[in-house]
Order: structure tokens, then C-alpha cells, then sequence
């Protein structure tokens, strides 16, 4: 699709020098100061920069607010687009991750809901406001795959499924780009490939990624991505078996461009350019440029390798000029494709900010999780009293999530007034000897326990909170836990203390106004986790589509072996806490039989692009409407390489009211039934397979079907 401006862009190409090619490439920071001003007008003269990041540090999320200066970004652009030597606009970037001024729930968050076209509807909402202040191009969506919750940037992360992470992408994608109209960014895929395998959760470590694992479990997501048309992927700061991937051939090249059939550009992480020489497979600044550029990373972030080397390499041969052109060609097709030779100018638009913060409220709500609701603790009656206590009731800043550049603490309602316009003061007391039945416990953790270089080695509740909680029980009334968190946290050692648990994330600029829409019953809650919850840090990785184990249980299924549950640990159960797919609502769904309309099929047929219908009904038996999120599963009995226990392969989330029956239906093929081979090739083969559609990961509903 980028493809299309080729012949322009060969024309253009033609007239450039080498250092203005070089210039294409060299991404530098934006600043107010003034004396930078000047210099930055400079370097965009000369023809020294293709974009600028309006961002002061690599890990600007947790940074104090740095807003953006539209008329400074025009001044810019006027003198790339009069000044500099063949005139080419500049393209400015920002990390926009989940929100710009209307901040929405964290990405891990979102993924919960299941519910693609809203997140989708959100994401339009955050480019209008992105690009009405001068913005082109987004550092998002992340699409890394983390099984690992200490990992601060889990909270970036859809989760630890593909399949998941693959709707994730599309709907961000299409949100985000739309057709690269007015009011629409550049979308960037990234971190290209492997970040969220980190060893132990350790920021920037190493990653060990089996060729197989890389197809089936990592790619999946930017092959969607690709699919989806995004201009731009970020190459991680990481290695894969020792291989840095921003400077890989493999990695960028033969995956990337060749395998997914990538045509737009690469951008390196921050500085990430000069990754090996620090890993020790460069001897020095030029060694990382030359590996990079010869790589597939097209434009480098921020510190300057390409542009103080690429020259030299050329001139000593040590980098081709066709390199350079076919990077400054993949920079060029963005540049058209997003409009901006023809607009280069930013302007406000006109937008529906109302709207945006209704959607943001609706996303937060879906998002949300009931973990626990015994003898139907919620939904608490408004007019009841209630105690409200906890580190979370008059925080504002966390609940836009660790990556907010443009949110406002000031403008994002706390706990405490949610609940005060929700069922008015009077009703609200703040001791925990009040006179109510019921306490609800705000508790969580802060923006800057997660992030960006914020890993945690321990996930669960802190010494503090533990001890609130405690003391909550202790008074014998009803205990509501309403938990702030970023990441999944272990909640062994408390969850029996609680009547009633609602994981609420930081969910972004109305979280607070959500979690009184889930309490007081207005909305039933409808999130299901896209990320297994362990019940102990000792646990992780845990993740409910794993390969079999052979000779002990299955710990995350709960199966005996040798009448020994306990053989994964002698302290205590493998299973999760939570499993993935998991969360309650108000009322109740009863599943009927699973029919399938062929249970026999031929090899060839499904190669040649046959598919069959999967169907089930489900009945709402409860007394509240409410969504449902049917999950398809699917495991390859016996293959030829190890299978994992279950797959998801689809779901559909449905409001249905009481008394109503709803049918899901579903469709497989060649796409659903097999998987990558190592060396990349994918495969479908003849056998069993179960079909398991349920609630979460651990039904047991299933169908068999066979491939003849
Ligand atoms: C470093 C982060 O890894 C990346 O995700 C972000 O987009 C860049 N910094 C730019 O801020």
C-alpha cells in the first residue's frame, strides 16, 4: 500500500545529496529553549533532519508534563518546507500511547475488554486530539508479549496472548490511521521483537526466543499489524540469543520485510542505535551505524549515529548509497502517505471532547475485572453507607497509568468525588469504625511502580496495604477491594479477605467514575484478564497456553499425576490465581451444547481455503443484563511438533439481557487449526483436535473435530 508513491519518491531521490538523504534519516528532540530553536532551525536547513520527537527524555511518561507548541512546530516545518535544499516536510512524533489530553485505560487494561470496535472508536478520538496539537506520528501501539509481570512495562503490553494482541493491533491501527486523513497519526508497531521476554522482568535484558516461539507466540501481533497498514515499527533495545535485533539482517530484514512484507519504516528505540557497541558486538559509534543501517533500521532516534558516521561508511564503502536511498525511500512513502507534502502545516481541528471522556469512561468500565464477588457482595446499594478508605481514595495522578504525557492530574476525578456525586456525601465516611456494613478498600499501586525501567522483584501486596486490610476485616463488615494496580500482582496471601475484589487498573482520565458505574451497579462488569494472574511471584511465567509437560501435572490446569498435585512445587499449587480469560459479572450465562457443522474434514479442502461454523447459545439466567466474552480454544491433539494446551482462536463479546438466549457463532479454517514451523513455514496437519468454548481458559466445554 505504501508502495504507490514509488515513482515519485525515485524523482525525489534523485535530486537529493548524500548528506541530505543522511538528514532523512536523523530523528532529533524538540525543545523550547531558545538557543536550541536556533540550532535546530539550523540542522533543518541544511537538510540535517527528516523528524523531530517532542519528547525531553527516552522515558518521558513519569516525566512532568512537557505540553506541545504548535506555532514552534510550524515555525519548524516553515523552514524545512521553504528552506531546507529539496524542500521536504519534517514528520513530528510524540509518544501518544493510551490518550493525549483524554487519557484512557492503560493498554493492559484495554485488552481486557475484548471489545475491538471501542477500542478502535478511542484511539480516532486520541489522534483528533493528538493531531490538533501538531502531532503526525505516535510511538504506539505496543505489541509486545509479556508473560511477566514484574516487568514494569507490562502495562504497556496486550497481554500474554497473539491472538489477542493481534485485535489489539488492528484496532489501534485502523483508530489510529484511518486513512491518514486530517485528524489521523501514523501508527508505530513496536517494540520489534521480543522486549517483553526480558529475563525475570529485568528492563533492557536479554531474551532467549526459540525460532518457534518467535512465529507462534511474538509475531503474531506485528504480522496483524502489517496487515493493518502501519507506517512505522520500532526496533527493540533488546538481543535474542545473543543477537542485538536493531542491527539483525534476520530480524529486520528477513522477518520484518520479508516474512510480514513490512513497506514502511523503521525507527530505532531511543539511542538504540548504538546498542552493540554497549553489548560488545561494535567497536564504536560508526560499527553500530553501519550494522544498523545495513540491518533494515531506517531512521535513528535521537543520538546521532547515523548522521555523524553514514557519510564516512559510504565514502570508505563499508555502506552502500542504494541502503541509504531505499531508507530514505520507506521515510518518503509515510511522509506521502500521511499528507504531509500536500499539508505540512498543523491546524486545530474540531473536536467532541465530551465524547472523548464518555468513551474513556465506557473503555475504563470494560476493562475493569470482578475477581470476586461472594454471596453477591456487589452491586452496593446507593443508599446504603459506606466506609471509604485507602491510599487510593484521593489519588488522581496514577490512575492516568505510568505513560501520559499530555494527561492532567488535576482535571482526572479521585475516588472520593466519584463517590460523593455518585450517592452524595452524607452517605460517605472515611473511618473505618463508621456506621455502615460495608468498607470499600481503595488500594493500588503508584504510576511510578511501573514503567519504563520500573520493574518490580516483587509483585505483591505491600507489608502497609496488607496490614489495611486486616484491620478492614477485623471489624467484621463486608470488605470491598477496589485495587489500583498497572500490573497483575499476587494475591494469595489477601484475596480471603475480601468479600468482593474489583481490579480496576489505572484506567486513565474517568477510572474513578467507572469504578462507581461497576459498584453501584449501573454498568456489570465485563472484563476478562488477558494476562494469567499468578498466585505467587515464584510462579512466573505463568501462562495458560504453554506446551505440555510430560512427566509432571499440568500445573496451570490443575491435572493429577500420580494421584501428586503438588509435584510442580512442594509449597503449594501451580494453578493460577487467576486464570486467563477470567472475570465475573452480576448475573449468570448458561452455555448449551456446542454443535459443528462438519466434524469431519478433508486436508486438502481446508488448504484450499474451506472453513466450518462452530455454534453455541448462551443464556443470560441471571437477574442483570450484562456482556458475555465467548472464547474459542483449540488444541492440536497430536502434531508433529509439541502443541500448547489450548489456543485461543476467537471470541465475541455480547450484551445479553435477562431471560435471553444469544447464539455465537464461529468460524475455523486453515488460519485457526495450524501453526509456524521454525524455519517459518506454516503448516496444517491431519489429526483431532478439541474445540473448547467457554468462559475462560479452563472450560471444559468441547467439541472434537477431525482432519482426514
Ligand atoms: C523508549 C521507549 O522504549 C519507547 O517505547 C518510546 O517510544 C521511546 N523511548 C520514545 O520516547
Amino acid at each position: 500500500m505504501f508502495k504507490r508513491f514509488d515513482t515519485l519518491i525515485d524523482t525525489i531521490i534523485s535530486r537529493m545529496s548524500l548528506d541530505e538523504k543522511i538528514g532523512q534519516l536523523n530523528q532529533i528532540c524538540f525543545s523550547t529553549d531558545p538557543k536550541t530553536i536556533d540550532h535546530i532551525k539550523d540542522m533543518i536547513r541544511k537538510g540535517q533532519v527528516g523528524s523531530l520527537i517532542l519528547a525531553a527524555s527516552s522515558t518521558a511518561g513519569n516525566d512532568d508534563n512537557s505540553s506541545v507548541n504548535r506555532e514552534l512546530l510550524n515555525e519548524f516545518q516553515h523552514v524545512a518546507v521553504n528552506e531546507s535544499p529539496n524542500k521536504i516536510p519534517l514528520v513530528f512524533a510524540r509518544d501518544v500511547i493510551y490518550g493525549h489530553r483524554t487519557v484512557y485505560p492503560i493498554p493492559l487494561a484495554q485488552s481486557c475488554s475484548f471489545n475491538s470496535s471501542l477500542i478502535e472508536e478511542c484511539y480516532s478520538d486520541i489522534a483528533e486530539e493528538a493531531s490538533s496539537d501538531g502531532i503526525h506520528w505516535t510511538f504506539s501501539p505496543m505489541l509486545d508479549l509479556c508473560r511477566d509481570p514484574r516487568w514494569g512495562r507490562i502495562i504497556e503490553t496486550p497481554g500474554e496472548d497473539p491472538f489477542v494482541a493481534g485485535k489489539i493491533a488492528q484496532a489501534v491501527i485502523k483508530g489510529f490511521q484511518g486513512n491518514f486523513e486530517k485528524g489521523k497519526l501514523v501508527a508505530c508497531a513496536k517494540h520489534f521483537i521480543g522486549y517483553g521476554a526480558s529475563e525475570a522482568g529485568r528492563d533492557y535484558h536479554h531474551t532467549e526466543i526459540s525460532d518457534y516461539s518467535l512465529y507462534n507466540y511474538y509475531l503474531p501481533a506485528f504480522r496483524s499489524a502489517v496487515k493493518s497498514g502501519v507506517g512505522t515499527v520500532m526496533s527493540s533495545f533488546n538481543d535474542i540469543n545473543g543477537e542485538n535485533v536493531g542491527s539483525s539482517r534476520f530480524y529486520m530484514n528477513d522477518i520484518l520485510r520479508e516474512h510480514l512484507g513490512f513497506e514502511g519504516f523503521v525507527i530505532s528505540d531511543w539511542g538504540a542505535v548504538r546498542l552493540p557497541l554497549r553489548q560488545g558486538t561494535a567497536v564504536n559509534d560508526a560499527d553500530c551505524a553501519e550494522q544498523c543501517i545495513n540491518a533494515g533500521t531506517d531512521m535513528d532516534m535521537v543520538e546521532s549515529s547515523y548522521i555523524n558516521n553514514l557519510k564516512a561508511l559510504v565514502e570508505e564503502q563499508r555502506v552502500a548509497e542504494q541502503t541509504i536511498d531505499k531508507a530514505v525511500k520507506r521515510i518518503l512513502r509515510v511522509k506521502l502517505a500521511k499528507g504531509l507534502f500536500e499539508n505540512p502545516y498543523c491546524e486545530a481541528i474540531v473536536f467532541d471532547r465530551q465524547k472523548h471522556l464518555q468513551n474513556s469512561r465506557k473503555l475504563a468500565a470494560e476493562s475493569m475485572v470482578l475477581l470476586k464477588n461472594d454471596n453477591k457482595t456487589l452491586p452496593l446499594e446507593k443508599d446504603k453507607n459506606i466506609i471509604l478508605i485507602g491510599p487510593f481514595v484521593n489519588e488522581r495522578r496514577s490512575l492516568l497509568g505510568s505513560w501520559t504525557l499530555d494527561g492532567r492530574a488535576e482535571e482526572t476525578q479521585n475516588l472520593y468525588e466519584a463517590f460523593c456525586e455518585t450517592v452524595g456525601k452524607e452517605r460517605i465516611s472515611n473511618s473505618i469504625c463508621g456506621n455502615a456494613d460495608t468498607i470499600v478498600l481503595a488500594l493500588g499501586e503508584t504510576n511510578q511502580m511501573n514503567g519504563e525501567a520500573h520493574s518490580l522483584a516483587d509483585i505483591s501486596v505491600t507489608q502497609e496495604q496488607k496490614e489495611l486490610i486486616l484491620r478492614a476485616k477485623a471489624t467484621g463488615k463486608r470488605v470491598v477491594g477496589v485495587l489500583f494496580y498497572g500490573r497483575p500482582v499476587a494475591l494469595e496471601d489477601v484475596e480471603q479477605y475480601f468479600d468482593a475484589i474489583l481490579y480496576a487498573w489505572h484506567s486513565g482520565s474517568c477510572t474513578a467514575h467507572a469504578v462507581c458505574d461497576i459498584l453501584f451497579g449501573k454498568t456489570s462488569p465485563s472484563g476478562r484478564l488477558s494476562v494469567t494472574f499468578p498466585k505467587k511471584t515464584g510462579h512466573i511465567p505463568i501462562y495458560y497456553n504453554a506446551l505440555r509437560p510430560g512427566k509432571t501435572v499440568n500445573a496451570y490446569y490443575g491435572d493429577v499425576w500420580q494421584g501428586a498435585l503438588s509435584a510442580c512445587y512442594i509449597d503449594g499449587l501451580a494453578n493460577p490465581m487467576y486464570p486467563f480469560g477470567f472475570g465475573l459479572t452480576y448475573t449468570e450465562f448458561s452455555y448449551g451444547e456446542i454443535t459443528a457443522e462438519k466434524q469431519e474434514l478433508s486436508l486438502s479442502d481446508i488448504e484450499n481455503g474451506e472453513s466450518f461454523k462452530l455454534k453455541v447459545s448462551v443464556k443470560n439466567i441471571g437477574e442483570f443484563s450484562a456482556k458475555e466474552t465467548v472464547q474459542l480454544y483449540v488444541c492440536d491433539k497430536v502434531a508433529s511438533v509439541m502443541r500448547p494446551l489450548k489456543e485461543l482462536k476467537g471470541y465475541l463479546k455480547k450484551q445479553i439481557e435477562p431471560g435471553e438466549i444469544s447464539d455465537f457463532e464461529f468460524e475455523l479454517g486453515k488460519e485457526q487449526l495450524g501453526f509456524y514451523l521454525k524455519d517459518g513455514s506454516f503448516k496444517l496437519e491431519k489429526g483431532e483436535f478439541d474445540l473448547y468454548i467457554g468462559e475462560n481458559c479452563l472450560t471444559e466445554r468441547k467439541i472434537t473435530v477431525k482432519i482426514i
